[in-house]
């Protein structure tokens, strides 16, 4: 399951490097990326060590975490991450997350980036239900999960420690046949 890479019309996701931590920082350092994640921003050294991690969990058998740099196809740039996780408790699940680098939203490279992502995880990885949980004030990621084709299902009630106080999450999910139905409506 290493190396794994996969690409669309404008982006691609590959495997990180260690040459990867300041692309990787200009997203997860940046304030208004963290505004709704679940944690702050990130300074380098921890970004360092998240990226470490993430080489570490690449090559791990079973691979259970997937972690990528998500890049433009006309230059290489890395202007994002995408992480695909299963769960040993959750058969055939996993849960997902992504972020872009401030600079490059607003051009559709997040729907492109989520449906790379649900690519990976139904076509290689042969899963059959994939989950996002998103801060509920955080429209784009919710426009942006339902324009890639995922169904908000509810709501998981203080599910995030944030600032001193309890957080709800809104999920958003999508299963192998509704993937393969709007991957074939795409396709069309
Ligand atoms: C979520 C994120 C990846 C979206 O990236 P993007 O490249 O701007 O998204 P797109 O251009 O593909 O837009 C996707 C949809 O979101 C909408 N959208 C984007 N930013 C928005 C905003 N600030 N408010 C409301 N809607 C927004 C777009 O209008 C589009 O919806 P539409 O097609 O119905 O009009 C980006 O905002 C980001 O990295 N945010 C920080 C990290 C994050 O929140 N990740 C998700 C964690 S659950």
């Amino acid at each position: 399951m290493y190396p794994l890479s996969r690409r669309s019309g404008r982006l691609a996701l590959r495997e990180l490097t260690a040459d990867d931590v300041d692309a990787v920082l200009a997203v997860y350092g940046d304030p208004e990326v963290n505004r709704h994640m679940s944690f702050g921003p990130r300074t380098r050294d921890q970004t360092t060590e998240i990226v470490t991690r993430f080489r570490t969990s690449a090559t791990a058998t079973p691979r259970t975490e997937f972690a990528f740099a998500v890049t433009t196809r006309q230059d290489g740039e890395a202007i994002g991450v995408g992480r695909v996780a299963t769960d040993p408790h959750q058969p055939g699940g996993a849960t997902f997350g992504f972020a872009l680098r401030p600079d490059t939203w607003g051009r559709g490279y997040g729907v492109e980036t989520v449906r790379l992502l649900l690519g990976l995880a139904f076509e290689e990885l042969g899963l059959h239900r994939v989950w996002g949980a998103r801060a509920p004030l955080n429209e784009a990621s919710a426009r942006t999960m339902a324009r890639a084709g995922m169904v908000q299902e509810g709501v998981i009630r203080e599910h995030i420690r944030k600032d001193g106080q309890w957080r709800d999450s809104v999920v958003h999910a999508i299963l192998d046949r509704e993937w393969a139905a709007s991957a074939g409506r795409s396709a069309g």
